[in-house]
């Protein structure tokens, strides 16, 4: 790999032994659903925006929530993990689940990545929308490409105390537990839980209605503390909607705000858009049929939707099995990647269906499925073979393993 350059928006960029971007993974930077008019993406992003300009109106009627929605989704690691306290060891850092551009630049895995910026750059009320890229596994609800939205708002004491102010304080000194950060004090800690809890459980009945039962489950982010997920029961399962928390105060800090505490929250907007609008698969968001794009040709982004299928075309699966050729540094994401760069969008599924390592030899086999499907009409299995005998040559090419007959 060394000395080859990668190009990605008109910029090249020294390639070397992090790079893993894959050729089907640049082709979709630049997409930019979020900001494509009349698309589901764009829709639902619409309507998350109206929500929160509708909540804060300032005195002539101006909304207060600025939107950003056109930052590069190229960043440096440390935007995406190191300024956000992702421990040095935290998972999402390895290779096998980041896409890297190169060993100082990654494609964001959450739009998160950019709340230190605005925080600096003075903002104390926003939202952030745009692509993410994490490797990840292939189904109907799974793709390596996917948009969310982030919000943050920040207090300073008057806000958060307001009129109720008797000497009430923002900060103390004490440990942290389970229930709040070091630097809070309990009123800092109830305040913001309450607006926080308030603002999102308003935004998820303002898309899916008031009388839809909700839960906070406690869960982590490197982040937030403490930190939630909020989960509705949508037809008869519980969903995630949304993870948020209080803002670690060192993030401040280190933003340069020192007087002033805040919430944030993220949510993947293609899992809302499947409930919302009835999509039973993640890769319609990228079609161009018209017979999908056109159930969504609607100028108020707040009209009723209910996606009807086009039509279902069989589905076609094909096994494939091979040695690894390095058991350690082989992860099943490599062969996902692979799938999606040679299958494309008629890739709908893959599993792994066996793995076994010879007792002689030692050497692992993996098999995987791979399900076939078109969205838009029927596949042959002329077509599908061709793509199998690709998918085979390439796992000896990329020397994931040598494929068994
Ligand atoms: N970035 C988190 C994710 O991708 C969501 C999140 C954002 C959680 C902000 C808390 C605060 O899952």
């Amino acid at each position: 790999n060394n000395g080859q350059k990668l190009e990605l928006f008109d910029k090249t960029y020294d390639v070397d032994h992090m790079t893993n971007v894959t050729p089907s993974i640049m082709k979709k930077l630049g997409s930019n659903l979020h900001n494509r008019k009349k698309h589901p993406i764009y829709l639902i992003r619409q309507r998350i925006q109206e929500y929160f300009y509708r909540s804060y109106v300032g005195r002539t009627g101006n909304p207060l929530y600025a939107v950003f929605d056109n930052l590069s989704p190229v960043v440096p690691l440390a935007k995406n993990f190191d300024n956000l306290l992702v421990p040095p060891d935290h998972p999402s850092r390895h290779p096998k689940d980041s896409y890297y551009v190169n060993q100082n630049l990654m494609l964001r895995a959450h739009t998160t990545c950019h709340t230190c910026d605005i925080i600096s750059a003075g903002l104390d009320r926003f939202l952030t929308v745009g692509d993410v890229y994490r490797r990840d596994e292939i189904d109907r609800t799974h793709y390596p490409v996917f948009h969310q939205m982030d919000g943050t708002r920040l207090f300073s004491a008057e806000e958060l105390f307001q009129r109720s102010d008797h000497g009430l304080k923002l900060f103390e000194s004490g440990g942290e537990t389970v229930h709040k950060q070091a630097a809070h004090t309990e009123d800092t800690l109830q305040l913001l839980s309450i607006d926080l809890k308030k603002t999102l459980l308003n935004l998820t009945q303002s898309l899916f209605g008031k009388d839809i039962s909700y839960r906070w489950v406690d869960c982590y982010f490197p982040f937030t503390h403490p930190s939630w997920e909020l989960e509705i029961e949508y037809e008869g399962d519980w969903m995630e909607v949304l993870g948020c928390g209080i803002l670690r105060q060192d993030i401040l800090t280190q933003c340069g705000v020192n007087s002033k505490v805040g919430w944030a929250f993220g949510l993947g907007l293609e899992r809302l858009a499947m409930k919302l609008y009835s999509i039973p698969d993640v890769r319609l968001f990228w079609s161009e049929d018209t017979g999908f794009l056109s159930q969504f040709n609607v100028d108020d982004c707040q009209t009723p939707i209910k996606y009807k299928e086009i039509s279902k075309f069989p589905q076609l699966a094909q096994d494939i099995s091979f040695w690894l050729t390095d058991v350690d540094s082989y992860s099943s994401n490599d062969f996902y990647d692979l799938a999606r760069t040679v299958g494309g969008e008629l890739v709908e599924q893959v599993e792994v269906i066996d793995t076994f390592t010879h007792p002689k030899s030692g050497r692992t086999s993996h098999t995987y499925r791979v399900t076939y499907r078109h969205m838009h009409r029927n596949l042959t299995t002329q077509e599908i073979n061709q793509v199998q005998q690709q998918l085979r040559s390439r796992v000896e090419q990329d020397l994931l393993g040598t494929v068994r007959v």
